[in-house]
């Protein structure tokens, strides 16, 4: 990435609700099929961005958060909203990657929207379950291929942002082979991908451009920030975002 392509990403990324597509009701609806937590469980929110989940978890559950992210301008925005919550006292964000996790208590529950793809999947279920008690829990969302016969259009653009992208069976098996019995999955629907994160991000591009207007590096670089809202816009029927919910099996 150049410097002005990061610097783009950055300002199209900065204050919006979501860096994932999510919302409240789809971290609750996740959050509600899981078994009761303990009182005072220990929660562990990998890649957390500005922290809208850990805000809805905090205030949905008398657990403590620890909230990881490698983006420090996200865990102070994180450190916002938990005051302006009243959850401040039970969010503790934590600079780190979720590459090198390591921690002197086990975890109830590993909580992780939009984020395990970073690492990958299956290489994040198998390295996180270590940090769970026995009979944990985790629950991630993940970019899914939602039915066969893809567009072309759609798998090619996916093939080179995220190669790694399965169906919604094969994440289910890869589920079970990195040691968790699935609690289910279900996919956010397409308003979680338009009200807190692609409509927000569209306005921001929109604004960018007329800054930007003459400076056509500058237009290439927000012309592939749209790319992705224009393939999700025509291929939705495609493919989503997927919630799995799994617990430890063993030890
Ligand atoms: C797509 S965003 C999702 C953020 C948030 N969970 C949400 O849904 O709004 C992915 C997040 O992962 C963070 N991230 C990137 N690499 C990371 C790493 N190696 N370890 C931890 N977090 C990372 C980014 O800074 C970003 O906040």
């Amino acid at each position: 990435m150049t410097d002005l392509n990061h610097n783009i990403f950055w300002q199209v990324h900065r204050d919006l609700p979501r860096e994932a597509p999510g919302s409240d009701d789809s971290t609750l609806r996740a959050l509600s099929m899981l078994p009761a937590l303990p009182a005072s469980a220990r929660i562990l929110d990998i890649g957390c961005g500005p922290g809208a989940q850990t805000v809805a978890l905090a205030r949905a559950t008398s657990g403590h958060i620890i909230a990881v992210d490698t983006h420090q301008p996200f865990l102070d925005e994180l450190v916002h909203r938990a005051d302006q919550a009243g959850v401040a006292d039970r969010i503790h964000p934590l600079q780190a990657s979720m590459f090198d996790l390591d921690f002197d208590h086990p975890f109830d529950l590993i909580w992780s929207e939009g984020a395990i793809y970073i690492i990958g999947f299956e290489r994040g279920l198998r390295e996180w379950r270590r940090l769970l008690k026995p009979g944990g829990l985790i629950a991630v969302t993940e970019i899914s291929w939602l039915k066969p016969n893809l567009p072309e259009a759609a798998r090619a653009f996916w093939d080179e942002a995220y190669p790694g992208m399965a169906s919604v069976e094969a994440n289910l098996t890869r589920l079970a082979a990195a040691g968790y019995r699935s609690l289910g999955h279900f996919t956010l629907p397409e308003r979680d991908w338009w009200d807190n994160y692609y409509h927000p991000m569209a306005a921001r591009i929109e604004l960018l451009r007329q800054a930007y207007r003459e400076n056509p590096e500058a237009q290439a670089a927000l012309d592939s920030e749209c790319a992705e809202i224009e393939v999700y816009r025509q291929y939705s029927d495609w493919y989503g975002y997927v919630f799995y919910l799994g617990q430890v099996v063993g030890t």
